[in-house]
């Protein structure tokens, strides 16, 4: 994957990109990025709204990916995210909260939602807080925006930054696997902490120990090691992450 193979369609209002996207998804080999400036029906994860306010980045990619490799693509759409947003400004703490959130001094800037998309293609969903961050009273997380972080960009600019940088970091996971995954465990909030982990109705708390190779959180808890899937992570213990 190289950033020149990227066809980037920018589109006025959608509903959501992540669905808006599919329309393209018609040939093989296409690698599409597509961006709305206004999504009037953005979808976030397990169920939730995106609130989508003017100015943010809505953004799909599509392309044609195996399954069997997903985790090595959340590790690389992560990854790249949280390096997009610290070559902005590496003085802001900048972290991966899992599964591919990115959060910027302890609040969430950034979510992303990998839905299928038609026959082999892939679509990561990426919502970016550029310049507004969402009302407080109806989000699980305290959010934040690169404006108020002191970032000054466009959705637009950042779509070709982020390309750039999402080309390099599939190139890297297919050709040095490990240092890939490495870099994102050092830019992991809370490996070694404590947390809670939120699925559907049920809350359970354990040590945060990593990820496994398809991405799914390694929690200990008092009854041995769990894998989880999917889930909202919550901190539990103030996390020292080296800095
Ligand atoms: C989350 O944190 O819950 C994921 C949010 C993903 C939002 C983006 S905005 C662009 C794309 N279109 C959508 O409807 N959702 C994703």
């Amino acid at each position: 994957m190289k950033y020149e193979d990227w066809q980037i369609i920018t589109l006025d209002k959608v509903t959501s990109t992540n669905d808006a996207v599919n329309n393209y998804c018609d040939k093989a080999g296409r690698f599409i990025a597509l961006r709305a400036v206004e999504q009037t029906a953005g979808r976030g994860r397990r169920g939730r709204i995106w609130q989508s306010l003017k100015g943010n980045l809505f953004l799909s990619l599509a392309f044609e990916y195996d399954l069997q490799n997903l985790g090595n693509l959340v590790i690389a759409a992560s990854l790249s995210l949280c390096q997009t947003i610290k070559n902005y400004s590496p003085s802001p703490e900048v972290k991966i909260k899992w599964p591919n959130d990115i959060l910027l001094n302890n609040a969430k800037v950034s979510g992303m939602l990998l839905e299928k998309g038609i026959g082999n293609y892939i679509i990561i969903g990426i919502g970016v807080n550029i310049v507004h961050s969402p009302d407080s009273q109806h989000i699980l997380y305290p959010a934040t925006s690169l404006t108020e972080a002191g970032i000054t960009t466009t959705a637009a600019e950042f779509t070709e930054n982020y390309l750039q940088q999402f080309s390099y970091y599939v190139n890297m996971l297919q050709n040095n696997k490990q240092a890939a995954w490495q870099m994102w465990t050092d830019n992991a909030k809370g490996i070694g902490s404590k947390i809670e982990v939120l699925q559907e109705n049920k809350k359970k708390q354990g040590i945060f120990s990593g990820i496994d190779e398809n991405g799914s959180l390694l929690l200990d808890t008092a009854d041995g090691r769990e894998k989880i899937l999917v889930g909202d992570i919550f901190y539990i213990e103030k996390v020292n992450d080296g800095i």
